[in-house]
């Protein structure tokens, strides 16, 4: 149930919009002026387009079979450590991209679509905390 709301948030904002990442990261920069100086190697806007398509996707599997998307975004904890990128801004960024399409979705994002959207963004963060694959396999073996 949950699945299939934020699978539609993300169906309307693609109706809406051909690409989400001007909004997004205009909205990131706004909100947390810091985060710009982090992306000073991404000068033709590339690695922005590309994370965030990868954000999708990732959303997508995780709401859905979650065939990798926990452990990738262990991963990217890690390896967003060598691009000055501490793990308390994934929420940010997991956060931003909701108020993006919120904003964009206006009058058609419902109280169940929020709902879904907020514990989507705190089982995101489990996997944000918690980078350790073993540690997080023992748990869900318990
Ligand atoms: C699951 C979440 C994320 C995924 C899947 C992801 C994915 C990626 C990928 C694939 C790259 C490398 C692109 C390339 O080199 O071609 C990248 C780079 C980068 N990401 Fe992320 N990312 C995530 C979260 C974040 C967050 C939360 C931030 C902070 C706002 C961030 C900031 C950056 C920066 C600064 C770079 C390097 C840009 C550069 O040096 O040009 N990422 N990310």
């Amino acid at each position: 149930m949950s699945a299939s709301l934020i699978e539609a948030s993300l169906e309307l904002a693609a109706e809406r919009c051909e690409d989400l990442t001007p909004l997004v990261y205009e909205r990131l920069f706004r909100e947390h002026p810091e985060m710009e100086a982090l992306f000073w190697r991404d000068t033709n806007h590339a690695v922005k387009g590309e994370m965030l398509s990868r954000v999708f996707e990732a959303i997508l599997d995780f709401v859905g079979e979650r065939k990798y998307a926990s452990t990738m975004i262990q991963c990217e904890v890690v390896t967003h450590e060598g691009y000055d990128v501490p793990p308390d801004v994934f929420r940010m960024f997991f956060a931003t991209v909701a108020a993006t399409l919120k904003a964009l979705l206006a009058k058609d994002w419902t109280a169940d679509m929020d709902q879904a959207w907020v514990k989507l963004l705190a089982d995101l963060d489990y996997y944000v905390i918690h980078p350790d694959q073993y540690e997080t396999s023992m748990a869900k073996a318990r």
